[in-house]
């Protein structure tokens, strides 16, 4: 279901026969929203988020391709989250099932100007798949199209904001004892030696080889998030705290409190591709009742 959203951008509508929903806007190739049955919201969106070009949507799933963050020459997390993808009328076969899904096929290819910044050749395929039980499921096939037999490398990220009530009743499970980068203290390596990871500051850490499954709990909400990885061997937890939400003009002073991105990752080793070589990175989220699978 095709419709204009912000600002006339183009957007789809996913929606699932029992009541869940998403939205994609094809600026960015980006998920702005993800509803369970009950129309509940489960991802955040900044009440400030600028949906126009060249500024990435604030909020949601941006993509960062082909570089996460400034680790490289490009522009901070890439280009592909602030460019118009189109919707890929003829995808080849995916590997996701997608019997009673409702899903969307998105494509990004480099434009000339593009080339000049990154001087690379490739197909940048995305399906977004909503599927029975509401779970919202994105995966990212990268093949290599250059035609000078050059290889690329890249590093990317799912930079997903989920939804909490209260970020300091938040629990985070499954990176727990992991070695991580902290982007707070210039990238340098340490180990995580705490229980699961609970928040009352400032956070941005690349969690390294992380297991392929995470769990985000809000106890307030009763809710845990679950995110499934594939291809992904990295997580990035993010929550910018006052200061530097103060700082961003797209970000709300107090959005803080509500937030929390966790990114399904590659960033500590870059993917390299030769060419006619394909990439593939799966993130699949569910959103549960807590007691269902925390025993809290
Ligand atoms: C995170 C990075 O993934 O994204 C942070 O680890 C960064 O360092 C944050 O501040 C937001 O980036 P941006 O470009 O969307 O403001």
């Amino acid at each position: 279901e095709f419709s204009k959203g912000i600002n006339g951008l183009q957007k789809v509508i996913l929606r699932e026969s029992r009541g869940s929903s998403a939205e994609v806007y094809l600026y960015g190739g980006h998920v702005t929203s993800w509803k369970n049955d009950h129309g509940e919201e489960l991802l955040f969106l900044s009440s400030k988020a600028i949906f126009k070009p060249p500024k990435a949507i604030r909020g949601g799933i941006p993509i960062c391709f082909p570089q996460f963050a400034s680790h490289g020459t490009l522009d901070q997390h890439g280009f592909a989250r602030n460019r118009f993808w189109a919707v890929d009328e003829d995808p080849p076969p995916f590997p996701t099932n997608t019997l009673n899904k409702a899903f969307v096929d998105l494509i990004l290819k480099p434009s000339e100007e593009d080339m000049k910044i990154w001087p690379h050749s490739f197909e940048y395929r995305l399906r977004i798949a909503l599927g029975p039980g509401g779970d919202l499921m994105l995966t990212s096939r990268i093949r290599n199209t250059n035609s000078d037999g050059k290889p690329f490398s890249f590093t990317f990220a799912y930079h997903t904001y989920f939804s909490v009530s209260d970020i300091s009743e938040v629990r985070v499970e499954g990176l727990e004892t992991l070695d991580y980068l902290d982007n707070l203290q210039n990238k340098e390596r340490f180990t995580e030696q705490g229980d699961a990871l609970t928040f009352e500051s400032e956070v941005d850490k690349i969690y390294l080889s992380t297991p392929t499954k995470i769990a985000i709990i809000d106890h307030e909400k009763k809710r845990t998030f679950v995110l499934r990885k594939d291809g992904l061997p990295d997580a990035v937890v993010w929550n910018p705290w006052d200061k530097k939400a103060k700082a961003m003009a797209d970000f709300g002073d107090d959005e803080y409190k509500h937030m929390l991105c966790v990114e399904a990752a590659a960033v500590e080793k870059a993917v390299t591709l030769k060419p006619g070589e394909e990439w593939k990175g799966r993130l699949e989220l569910s959103a549960v009742p807590s007691s269902y699978c925390s025993g809290q």
